[in-house]
């Protein structure tokens, strides 16, 4: 298994180019299951998680093809051969669920892999499947699969989400576009990637209404077609490489970030002492003087991401005086702690909260990747930490950031991949 090495110290100074949301790419390539013309996406992200997906999707059936020389357009189209998500598949990436609305929907039927838990929850998928229930399918489970039934198609719906659902909200509405009559869905995610998926389903001849309120409303068409839409940023890899500039002192440009997708994130860095400001083709981040200690409290979008969490904590564990982080998403997302503080940071976890009280400064030390935004919090710490940290297992890293190393190092970080 790689690894990543990092020697600490050095404030990053350069410009790092951000790419396609993976949390919109995922859905948008499920939606290329609801037409049989081509879907073809600009921006796409190269990550293992697109590849999971792709291969999910050619196991339908569908085919994806890389239509540039870089990898970052694909072109998704065919006819749908089977109608069943593996396990051996979906348990490698969560996201995997969500080609459950588009082929019922579509196919009248779906067998998909319960995904099981990871490492940061329990992530059950109820709400999916009460809304897809509640819009006409019979819903069984056997032998840890989902098996959707809608042989006279979905009915449209006015669906209320008890609490804020990214992904429910996402099967749902692509679920919605081919139902018949109206759907509602109200207590929505108002994620950016959901405004992003709803504008690619307009473009393929979807009817939405709502789109980035958290009332969705659908009228159901008989058909969707092929359309062309580029991916918007990834404003948490954005936030990421914000942390990473906040962390080591240094001063960046984001190249093809947007201000306005970083919600609660942008006022919190400020108070902590960051400054972000919009220039031409991007956002420009730097250290002010001394990092002061920001109480956060994750939330739906706006509110500051739980995929910024762990970021931030890195963040806080230098700064001036204590702060408080709350994860209210999910129930087990502080793996980042015992690791961050071998690196002689000072955290202690009451609850669903952390208190941090900043420390002069971390030491490096060989540290251990347990998901994906944890993974990327303890190369933060290692850019700031004096001496070497070494990063195992990486795989985690590479499912939602592209090349980091490549792009911190030629910010002057030094930082290398060792390969297992
Ligand atoms: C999406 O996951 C993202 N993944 C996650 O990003 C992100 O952390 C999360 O939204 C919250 O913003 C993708 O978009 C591929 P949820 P999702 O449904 O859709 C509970 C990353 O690092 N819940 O909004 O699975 C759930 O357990 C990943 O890029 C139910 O109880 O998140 C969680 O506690 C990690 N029942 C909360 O709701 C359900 O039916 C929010 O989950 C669905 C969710």
């Amino acid at each position: 298994m790689d690894r990543i090495r990092i020697r600490g110290g050095t404030p990053l100074a350069g410009t790092i180019a951000i790419g396609g949301a993976k949390n919109a790419a995922l859905p948008l390539m499920a939606a290329g299951l609801l037409t049989d013309e081509r879907l073809v996406l600009h921006n796409v992200p190269r990550l293992a998680d697109i590849d999971t997906m792709a291969h999910l999707l050619a196991t339908l059936g569908v085919s994806v093809e890389r239509r540039d020389n870089d990898g970052r357009q694909l072109a998704i189209g065919g006819t749908i051969t089977c109608t069943e998500a593996p396990y051996d598949i979906v348990r490698k990436m969560r996201a995997s669920v969500l080609v459950l609305g588009p082929l019922v929907a579509r196919c009248g039927e779906a067998r998909v892999s319960l995904p099981g838990g990871c490492a940061i929850g329990t992530r059950p998928i109820d709400l999916h499947l009460k809304g897809l229930a509640q819009m006409g399918a019979s819903i069984t489970l056997e032998g840890g699969y989902v098996h959707a039934r809608a042989p006279k198609g979905l009915k449209g719906e006015r669906i209320v989400f008890p609490f804020v659902s990214v992904g429910a909200t996402e099967n749902l509405l692509m679920a919605a576009t081919l139902a018949e009559g109206e759907t509602v869905l109200a207590n929505a995610a108002r994620e950016p990637e959901i405004e992003d998926l709803a504008r690619a389903l307009v473009a393929m001849g979807a009817r939405i209404d709502g789109i980035g309120t958290d009332r969705l409303i659908i009228q159901g068409v008989a058909r969707l077609h092929g359309a062309t839409h580029t991916i918007i940023p990834d404003r948490i890899e954005t936030g990421t490489y914000a942390c990473a500039a906040a962390i080591t002192g240094g001063e960046v440009v984001l190249a093809n970030a947007k201000l306005d997708h970083l919600g609660a994130v942008v006022r919190i860095l400020r108070e902590a002492g960051v400054e972000i400001s919009e220039v031409e083709g991007g956002l420009s981040v730097k250290r002010l003087n001394g990092l002061h200690g920001v109480d956060v409290m994750t939330e739906p979008y706006p509110g500051f991401p739980t995929d910024m969490q762990a970021q931030f904590m890195a963040l806080m564990c230098v700064a001036e005086g204590a702060a408080m982080v709350t994860e209210t998403i999910f129930e087990n997302r502080f793996m980042h702690v015992p690791e961050l503080n071998r690196m002689g940071a000072r955290i202690n976890v009451h609850g669903a909260s952390a208190i941090i009280r900043g420390v002069p400064a971390m030491s490096g030390a060989p540290v251990m990747a347990t998901d994906l935004r944890a993974s990327v919090s303890l190369v933060l710490a290692g850019l700031a930490a004096r001496g070497e940290t070494i990063v195992n297992r990486v795989y985690h890293l590479d499912r939602g950031y592209e090349r980091i190393e490549q792009k911190l190092a030629a910010c002057g970080a030094e930082i290398e991949r060792i390969p297992g």
